[in-house]
């Protein structure tokens, strides 16, 4: 088997491999799988029904779950009880795609060289296809182990259904471990072993102080404005300048960073440099790189993500709107409570404006994971197999929902091999992927599995 496993024989897998890669990438990127809109549901179904046949026609044997929001598949290569198991979680749902600022259409799979481009290419389904590459390699030559594949379709909504499916179930789902690939390196050159990820809790303020549009020179002085109550309230919750959140208590459990994490960061090889330009921003809130690493990865945030309300077209319109929103969240780190902050929140903001109505939506505590041990090992050792690379220890700013759930229910450790780079564009117009880190995962992967079925 050790020439089989050679990162030569690897090498060559993938060559042989990449024009069916691509191939499957595209056709699962073709369907605009977006989990927030309602009316993309058929899409999310045809998306599953394609991944059971991807599967099966990999030799797994796969099984769609319903959910009362978007389906949720597991494929299994089974080898045998008694034989470890393996999991590898993915989400095959992808965000919006909408705005002016896309160069070519999001849902056309888009091929520039060794780029991919299109939503979804990176976060997830480019790393999940890679690790569907990387399974058939070690299930074909043998690996003593079962290799099994959980893809959710509502992650980006922060996974409503996730854990209620997987406990329904727990002895179908049952694993001896969870590998998670939906992580960012900090750098091309620095692949990244994140031990934890941020929680999530986000909002919708609403304020209604009219019925409809009025003329603001007939009304205007004495009618209320939803907009402008609405931006007061956002600016005494958070100083937009330096990002400092005003409700009080609102960093009363962050745990302060521990020296091996500050050390970690300051060796992880992170930038800033690098990271505005994988980011395309020219000024930052702060300028020190260590400063920088410990807003986006160990601090809390308050976020608006968007304020509607009122005209938005050409010309001015002299109008006072009759209502207003905004779109926020907050990323939590360990020890802060979801619970306690939404309450935090709500109390806030009804001491400062007690018309603005606030609804709660996805809730996700903060993950700590683990970064020792054999499995840890063998992800730094599947990191350096494909990439030639050890990973360097970072903690994540972004949030998994299902990996509390996996946690809790399957009784699991979860452990990460991400695949995506800063530069790929998250959530951005212009997603991508490459083949770079298509081909690398694939012998990762492959590394990975044969590691945790060598494992005592
Ligand atoms: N893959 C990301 C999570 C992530 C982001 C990991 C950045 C590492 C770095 C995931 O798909 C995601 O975007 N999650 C959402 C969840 C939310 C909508 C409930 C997030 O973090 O905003
Ligand atoms: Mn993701
Ligand atoms: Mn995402």
């Amino acid at each position: 088997m050790s020439d089989v496993f050679s990162r030569e024989s690897l090498r060559q897998y993938a060559a042989d491999r990449r024009a069916e890669f691509e191939k499957t990438l595209e056709a699962i990127v073709e369907i605009p799988t977006v989990s927030v809109e309602p009316d993309r549901k058929p899409e999310l179904s045809r998306a599953a029904d394609q991944a059971v046949s991807l599967l099966e026609s990999f030799g797994a044997k796969a099984t769609r779950y319903t959910t009362p929001g978007h389906p949720i598949v597991h494929g299994r290569f089974h080898r045998g009880d008694g034989l470890p198991t393996v999991t590898v979680y993915n989400h095959l749902d992808v965000q919006p795609a909408e705005g002016d600022d896309w160069k070519t259409p999001p849902f056309d799979f888009v091929r520039q060289g060794d780029r991919y481009l299109g939503r979804g290419t990176t976060d997830d389904k480019g790393p999940a296809i890679t690790a569907l590459f990387g399974a058939r390699y070690a299930w074909e030559n043998g690996v003593p182990a079962n290799i099994h594949f959980l893809w959710e379709f509502e992650e980006e909504i922060g996974s409503p259904h996730f854990e209620a499916t997987i406990r329904h179930d727990a002895k179908a789902f049952a694993t001896d471990s969870v590998v998670v690939s939906d992580t960012v390196w900090v750098s091309r050159t620095r692949p990244a072993q994140p031990a934890g990820l941020r929680g999530l809790q986000g909002f919708r303020f609403e304020l209604q102080t009219g019925q409809t549009d009025q003329h603001s020179g007939t009304a205007g002085g004495a009618a209320r404005n939803p907009v402008a109550e609405m931006c007061q309230l956002i600016s005494e919750c958070i100083d937009g300048k330096t990002g400092r959140v005003k409700i009080p208590g609102f960093y009363a459990d962050v745990v302060p960073p521990s020296r091996k994490d500050l050390d970690d960061l300051k060796r992880c090889g992170f930038t800033v440099r690098e990271f505005k330009k994988d980011h395309l921003y020219k000024t930052l809130r702060v300028d020190d790189a260590l400063e920088v690493m410990k807003r986006i990865w160990l601090m809390p945030t308050f976020e608006v993500h968007g304020i509607a309300g009122g005209y938005q077209g050409p010309g001015v319109k002299t109008v006072i709107p009759p209502r207003a929103t905004a779109i926020v969240s907050c990323r939590l780190v360990p020890d802060m409570n979801p619970k306690k902050i939404v309450k935090l929140v709500t109390d806030f903001v009804h001491s400062k404006n007690r018309d603005v109505r606030v609804v709660a939506e996805h809730a996700l505590p903060a993950y700590q994971g683990k970064t020792t041990g054999p499995y840890a090992d063998a992800i730094r050792g599947a990191m350096r197999f494909g990439f030639g690379k050890e990973p360097v220890f970072v903690r994540e700013g972004g949030s998994i929902g299902a990996v509390l759930s996996m946690e809790k229910v399957l009784r699991t450790p979860v452990f990460f091999l991400g695949l995506s780079l800063p530069e790929h564009g998250y959530h951005a117009p212009n997603e991508n992927y490459d083949w770079t880190q298509a081909a690398g995962g694939m012998a990762a992967f492959a590394d990975y599995f044969r590691r945790v079925a060598a494992m005592p």
